[in-house]
């Protein structure tokens, strides 16, 4: 599709202007839509850096009538002449990111120098994902009940790879997988530590010999030699050769391991505040956040989620929405727009500017709620979202009704365009959340899309 110029001959997309970074991030519980906004930002930047999560989260992005599904590659891989980084935050699994870069390549999409992998970011290996689904069978078990219990997770071995992480001695990192003799010296010790704990969580398992592991694994690390780096190093050489940087999210602010709805969340800082550590870029060097926010509510596995609707208001946001999982197929969980929730995401991501997405499902609702409160079980209220599933047990949402909009919304190819109520309902968001809504999107394709700085609220 296209040809990457090698490094030196790039030049900087924001060469016109003062060079400035800025971060993209769910404001709710992941699938916002961020793929989107990402692929659009990303003609303004010259790298585009993961920078945590892993094959648990899936961008999709539609350029003209090809739909791309992105698991673990940033989404400017899709526009010419980007760096791509996968940070050292992120857990990375070698052959399924060797399935996504196939892929790509099949559809003439071009994945050379401009992907770039840190040698420290952690590997998902096969016995991870055992590990994620053995441990939520096992929660199911005992638990009784079908589906309660679990976290109710990706099964793409995100929690277990990070747990390796934190436990150190049982850790594999990319740099690993470019020697073999070293691989194998440590897949020796992990291997039979592994085994024993998979048995114990009651998993069928197919005994772990580490020869075999170590060769597949260092195979696939042969493969993503060209791709392997320091990218820490890599992302502030080009900040410092006046190149901008976009820092894209994975998953969502409430999915985030110390932020959000714990225990129904990833393993991962998916708010910005993991991008220092993730990427190791200093926060300060962040000028803008992006916060991506749905115009409703939707999430995937369990967890508090006050405004849910398990009624046909529910069905008709899903089937309008098209909500099912990107990574897992599974049907989400959809509800009225929380903006406590959102307010909230605001505050721990430091967004300065929301975009909101799929506007375009909400037409043909006679009204439309939104969520500006929680009443607590013993009737009192209030304003403040609480990032812990026990303590918002029997929460239920107190909301304020606005007028629904008739019209079909993509068409519309400018904000002004927009119905009176749609207008109305984002300068609601605005005032409430008190940051400006400055994109607007209402259909899958690139174009339609509407940008105004500063806000809609001023328009009406
Ligand atoms: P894990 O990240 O696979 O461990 O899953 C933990 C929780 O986060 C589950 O409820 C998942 O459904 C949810 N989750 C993880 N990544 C995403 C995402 O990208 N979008 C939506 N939900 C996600």
């Amino acid at each position: 599709m296209h040809q990457t110029p090698p490094t030196n001959q790039r030049t900087s997309a924001s060469s016109s202007r003062s060079p400035r970074h800025a971060a993209v991030v769910g404001l709710q519980w992941g699938d916002e839509g961020k793929g989107k906004i990402v692929d659009l930002l990303t003609s303004r930047y010259d790298c585009i850096v993961r920078y945590n999560g892993g094959a648990n989260a899936g961008h999709t992005v539609q350029v003209g009538r090809e739909r791309y599904a992105l698991h673990l590659i940033p989404s400017g891989i899709l526009s010419q002449g980007k760096i791509n980084i996968v940070g050292n935050g992120v857990v990375v699994d070698p052959e399924k990111l060797l399935d996504e870069i196939d892929g790509l390549r099949k559809r003439g999409v071009e994945v050379a120098e401009n992907l770039r992998v840190s040698d420290r970011a952690h590997v998902v290996m096969p016995y991870h994902k055992e590990q994620d689904a053995a441990l939520e069978e096992l929660l199911e078990k005992r638990s009784g009940k079908s589906g309660a219990g679990q976290i109710g997770t990706t099964r793409r071995g995100i929690g277990p790879a990070y747990s390796d992480k934190v436990r150190r001695s049982t850790a594999l990192r990319m740099g690993d997988l470019l020697d073999h003799a070293l691989l194998l010296r440590k897949l020796e010790t992990i291997c039979g530590l592994r085994m024993a704990e998979l048995e114990a969580l009651g998993a069928n398992v197919t005994p772990l010999v580490p020869r075999e592991l170590a060769d597949r694994f260092a195979a696939a690390g042969e493969r993503l030699r060209p791709h392997i780096t320091d990218t820490v190093y890599l992302v502030h050489d080009e900040m410092r050769a006046g190149r901008s940087v976009l820092f894209e999210g994975a998953n969502a602010c409430l999915l985030d391991i110390d932020h959000g709805t714990f225990p129904y969340v990833t393993s991962s800082n998916c708010s910005t505040l993991g991008i220092p550590a993730g990427s190791g870029v200093p926060g300060r060097m962040i000028d803008k956040v992006y916060g991506i926010m749905k115009a409703y509510s939707t999430r995937v596995g369990g967890g508090p989620f006050v405004t849910e609707l398990l009624d046909a208001t529910g069905d008709r946001i899903r089937t309008r929405g098209r909500e099912f999982g990107t990574t897992t197929g599974r049907p989400r969980r959809c509800g009225w727009l929380d903006l406590v929730a959102v307010k909230y995401s605001v505050m721990v991501c430091g967004a300065d500017a929301i975009a909101c997405t799929l506007l375009d499902v909400l037409s043909g609702f006679d009204e439309l709620k939104v969520c500006v409160g929680y009443r607590r079980a013993d009737g009192t209220v209030t304003d403040r979202f609480i990032p812990d599933a026990e303590r918002m047990q029997g929460f239920t949402p107190v909301y304020e009704t606005l007028a629904g909009w008739g019209r079909e919304l993509t068409d519309c190819t400018d904000r002004d365009e927009l119905p009176p109520e749609a207008q109305r309902y984002l300068a609601f968001v605005e005032s409430f959340v008190g940051i400006p809504v400055e994109l607007v999107s209402v259909g899958p394709e690139r174009n339609q899309t509407f940008e105004r700085a500063g806000g809609l609220a001023s328009a009406i």
